[in-house]
């Protein structure tokens, strides 16, 4: 029997105001359901149909949203610690020791951040193991492995770069280590170096290029390939399920 919530929506959708926003009528057959999931931006992201297994906890353990998850948790921690940290030397290492003594919760912001970056890492390779597993890397889903892969580089260098700005030593030998590391490399290492410092040593100049790539362009990237790597999850028809066999070895699904 309908509800009188539901007899308003009806009404509602025959309103002139919502044909102009959804362009279509109420979605009770597969057809109009496929229309509207084709005519709108963010159900578009979704498939029309999904196989029950790929919902499954088992299917993935929800270690690719967990990792969504903190990377959201880090973008919202990561604006709130740009309130009080200045890209330079020396400002850099007193911001964070006013966030560990002046700042109301300071350390605990700081330490969700830092925490948080560690577990996103953790989660990611995880997630990555745990699709390797169960064969998503074959096909129809090698393209969103590659995808994959670009989200785990995006992921080390955003932890690689967060880790020089806190101008304290372990930072600053880190990052020395790392970048001779890279100068190693044949041909190429020691411009590469030379770029990725903006000199030849771990200045200012480094500092600020870090403080760039972590705030700015490698979030950017990550948000990028999110959002293709879900988009693709869903067009490449959900998520890999192994097969069942019935008696005769035939796949069920
Ligand atoms: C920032 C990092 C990443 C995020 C936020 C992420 C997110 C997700 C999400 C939400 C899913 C749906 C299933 C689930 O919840 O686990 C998924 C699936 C998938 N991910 Fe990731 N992912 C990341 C990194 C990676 C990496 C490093 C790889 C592999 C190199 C990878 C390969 C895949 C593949 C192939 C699928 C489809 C799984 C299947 O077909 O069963 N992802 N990812």
């Amino acid at each position: 029997m309908p509800t009188p919530f539901n007899a308003a929506l009806e009404d509602l959708r025959t309103t002139r105001v919502w044909k102009s926003i959804f362009r279509r009528g109420p979605a009770n057959s597969n057809r109009t359901r496929s229309i509207a999931v084709f005519g709108n931006l963010f159900l578009h992201w979704l498939p029309v149909k999904v196989r029950e297994k790929s919902l499954r906890v088992r299917a993935a353990y929800y270690l690719g949203s967990l990792s969504f998850l903190l990377f959201i948790m880090l973008v919202v921690t990561g604006v709130l610690l740009m309130f009080y940290y200045h890209p330079a030397v020396p400002n850099a290492y007193r911001d964070m020791k006013d966030l560990q003594f002046v700042v109301s919760n300071g350390v605990f912001l700081r330490n969700m951040h830092r925490l948080g970056a560690h577990l996103m890492v953790l989660l990611v390779f995880w997630h990555m193991f745990h699709v390797f597993y169960r064969g998503g890397y074959k096909p129809p889903h090698e393209f969103n492995w590659v995808i994959g892969v670009l989200l785990l580089l995006v992921t080390l260098f955003l932890s690689y770069t967060g880790y020089l700005l806190p101008w304290d030593q372990l930072a600053f030998w880190a990052v020395t280590v790392g970048t001779n590391i890279i100068s190693a490399m044949p041909v190429i290492g020691r411009k590469v170096r030379f770029v990725a410092l903006g000199g030849n040593i771990v200045g200012e100049n480094a500092l600020l290029r870090f403080y760039v790539l972590h705030v700015v362009i490698l979030p950017l990237l990550a948000f990028l390939f999110i959002g293709v790597h879900f988009w693709r999850v869903q067009k490449d028809g959900g998520l890999t399920v192994r097969p069942t066999r019935d008696e005769d070895g035939t796949n069920k699904d």
